[in-house]
């Protein structure tokens, strides 16, 4: 008998010194308007990470500066280790981060192949005609989704036709297509089910445990925060307030820290 393996791998995150991508001490006016006041945010591998806080708080302007959406007017950039210049989308994206936005940007009418290979299609040479190849594109949607586990998505319904927790993970599948090394979420569990957003939380660490480092919004503090992460940073006022284990925290505390009171509290380590 052959052992395969000697021993069960330990998860990437325990294993990784450097993270992902770092953010630290960001700053961004929009006009007279300070949204980010020295925010921070990292990740490392197998990492998923919540941004939490109330409306207006920043954290959608911060992880729109880790997408290249918005350029910082000061603070650091680094990605994995090094520092680095991302002020476009398409700097983000070449460093092999990714984001799932909530309106999703997916086209109701097409299924779910035409859109996992929307803008990107898989084409025939020219002298051929350039006729999206249409098998080879569903054996690379079906292989892609088998791998993040969801093998029993439809391939030809019109994605207008499916759940939101269905869209949602096809919208993750998607920027998956990429190779990314860090998926940013903006509130991925928001309208769904209580069981819609736990599929969508099961995909989210079926990724992280491929090794990926993930970044996400959410309110859904209660459920998916506190279940499905593993580390929550929250943010107030364009700041960093506070920062938790997921597994030694409460919702009621996270919502404490989002509010106020509990100033400066570490227990991230
Ligand atoms: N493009 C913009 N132009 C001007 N002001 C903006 C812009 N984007 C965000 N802001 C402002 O920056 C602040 C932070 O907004 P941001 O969207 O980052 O908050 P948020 O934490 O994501 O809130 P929510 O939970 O409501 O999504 C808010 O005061 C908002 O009005
Ligand atoms: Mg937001």
């Amino acid at each position: 008998m052959t052992a395969l393996t000697a021993e069960q791998p330990t998860s990437a995150r325990s294993n990784a010194t450097t993270p992902l991508v770092s953010l630290r001490n960001i700053h961004k006016h929009f006009g007279s308007l300070h949204a980010l006041r020295g925010a921070s945010v990292e990740v490392y591998p197998g990492e998923v990470v919540a941004l939490v806080g109330d409306n207006g708080a920043g954290k959608s302007t911060l992880v729109k500066v880790m997408a290249g959406v918005h350029a910082a007017d000061s603070g650091d950039y680094l990605f994995e280790g090094e520092p680095v210049q991302v002020r476009k989308p398409t700097d983000a994206s070449n460093l092999g981060i990714q984001t799932v936005y909530q309106d999703l940007s997916l086209c109701s009418n097409l299924d779910a192949v035409q859109n996992l290979f929307l803008g990107r299609e898989l084409k025939g040479a020219w002298w051929s005609g350039g006729r999206i190849r249409r098998a080879e594109s569903e054996v690379r949607a079906r292989e892609l989704l088998t791998r993040m586990r969801l093998g029993n998505l439809s391939l030809t319904r019109p994605v207008g036709a499916m759940s939101g927790g269905q869209r949602q993970n096809i919208a993750i599948a998607r920027s998956i297509l990429w190779t990314p090394k860090v998926v940013i979420l903006d509130e991925p569990t928001a309208a769904l089910s209580h069981s819609a957003a736990e599929g969508v939380a099961t995909l989210i660490r079926t990724l992280a445990d491929q090794g990926l480092g993930i970044v996400v919004v959410s309110h859904d503090i209660h459920h998916f925060v506190v279940n499905s992460t593993d580390r929550i940073e929250v943010m107030r006022l364009g700041t960093n307030v506070a920062s938790f284990k997921s597994r030694d925290v409460s919702g009621e505390q996270v919502v404490n820290a989002m509010v106020g009171g509990n100033e400066g509290v570490n227990l991230a380590g």
